[in-house]
């Protein structure tokens, strides 16, 4: 199988590349390196993607520009993929508000451009987005919660496995990435009901794991994770630290995305994220890092919190499950944050050795 991976050299681009190689596939990667423009040098990419092309043996790279319409056609008649798993973004929550368009062109009219090509050049190709969970804005929010000692919970039964995926997209503050995913979310999926090609929308919860280059703003568990690393402040945005994410690891992801090639539908929307077993909030990734690293987490408390982010949000995977039955989560939280500790271990130190 010949298959499209954009955002090759980030977090889910590098895994895809990685778990399809190790199936027999030829990888095409696209990336341009712009996450180290969004968020600076920390966000530099260069070192994964060097990786893909030292490791695998059959990965071709193109540094094409998901917005350049022209090159974005061209490559896919080139190529013509027998799958394409679009992961490029501008992925950050709180960065689109100062580069609207920038955010708009890479998350929105990027995915458009993608979508157009695949139609043009290879219609048949299951194509698989990566979507997220803001999408649904911060109506998340409106569900009565409780609060227990280290974290936020569903106090409404109704949640009692999670958010599912007809939880209403409407009417709610998406922060303009959320805006920008959710126009691309749809986009998808009437690519798929209004041209019939097989697509599907992973609404994300958080996707982690050893080969992400975690920021401030985006990246929770990598960036906490290395600030424990450096004995650097993390700064917690409001609501006690008590905020809950279900974590999910890359590779399981890349699993997922592995079964829906294999057995494409059309217009399908997942969340896709860790489930309740795998959430956590803030404090109590500080607890699981600490237990790792054996080093105290420093953090700062402030009051305010990140416009529109979720106090409590876990996934429900029951209708993943269901749909594809051979899939699971297999890496839990404990041995993801175990892996992240490990991985930023050995990046710093080669950092450290090159100063
Ligand atoms: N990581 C998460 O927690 C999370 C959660 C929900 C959804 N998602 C979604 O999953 C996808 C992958 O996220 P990730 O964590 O791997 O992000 P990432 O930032 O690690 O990777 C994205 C890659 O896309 C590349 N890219 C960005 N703009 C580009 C452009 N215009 N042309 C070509 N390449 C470009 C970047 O250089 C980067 O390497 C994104 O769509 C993101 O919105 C991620």
């Amino acid at each position: 199988m010949k298959i499209l991976v954009t955002g090759s050299a980030g977090l889910i681009g590098s895994e895809v590349c990685r778990f399809f190689h190790q199936q027999g596939s030829h990888i095409h990667g696209v990336d341009n390196n712009q996450r180290a423009v969004f968020f600076g040098p920390q966000g530099d990419t260069l070192w994964n993607r060097r990786r893909l092309s030292a490791d695998l043996s059959r990965y071709t790279h193109h540094d094409v520009d998901i917005r350049n319409r022209d090159a974005v056609l061209q490559l896919l008649q080139l190529v013509k993929p027998d799958a394409i798993v679009h992961a490029a973004a501008q992925p950050s929550h709180d960065l689109a508000a100062s580069m609207p368009f920038d955010d708009f062109d890479t998350n929105a009219v990027g995915t458009l451009n993608l979508l157009e090509a695949a139609r043009q050049g290879c219609p048949e190709s299951p194509f698989v987005y990566l979507s997220t969970n803001k999408v649904y804005g911060d109506r998340p929010n409106t569900i009565a919660l409780q609060e227990l000692e280290t974290r936020w919970d569903f106090a409404d039964p109704a949640f009692e496995h999670g958010i599912s995926e007809d939880f209403s997209i409407d009417q709610s503050k998406h922060s303009l990435f959320g805006a920008s995913k959710l126009a691309a979310d749809v986009m998808v999926q009437e690519y798929g009901r209004y041209f019939g090609m097989p697509c599907c929308v992973l609404r994300g919860g958080c996707l982690t794991g050893p080969n992400h280059s975690g920021v401030e703003l985006h990246g929770f568990l990598s960036y906490l994770v290395k600030c424990n690393l450096e004995g650097k402040e993390y700064r917690v945005y409001g609501y006690k630290g008590k905020q809950v994410r279900d974590n999910i690891h890359s590779e399981d992801v890349a699993r997922f995305i592995w079964e829906f090639i294999k057995s494409p539908r059309v217009a399908e929307v997942y969340n896709l994220g860790g489930g309740k077993a795998n959430s956590c909030s803030i404090l109590e990734a500080f607890k699981i890092a600490e237990s790792f690293s054996g080093k105290a987490q420093h953090f700062t408390y402030l009051d305010e919190n990140r416009i529109g982010d979720h106090i409590c949000y876990y996934s429900d995977l029951r209708k993943m499950l269901a749909h594809y039955p051979q899939w699971d989560i297999t890496i839990s939280l404990t041995e993801t944050i175990r892996q992240i500790v490990e991985s930023w271990h050995g990046r710093l130190s080669e950092v450290n050795k090159a100063l």
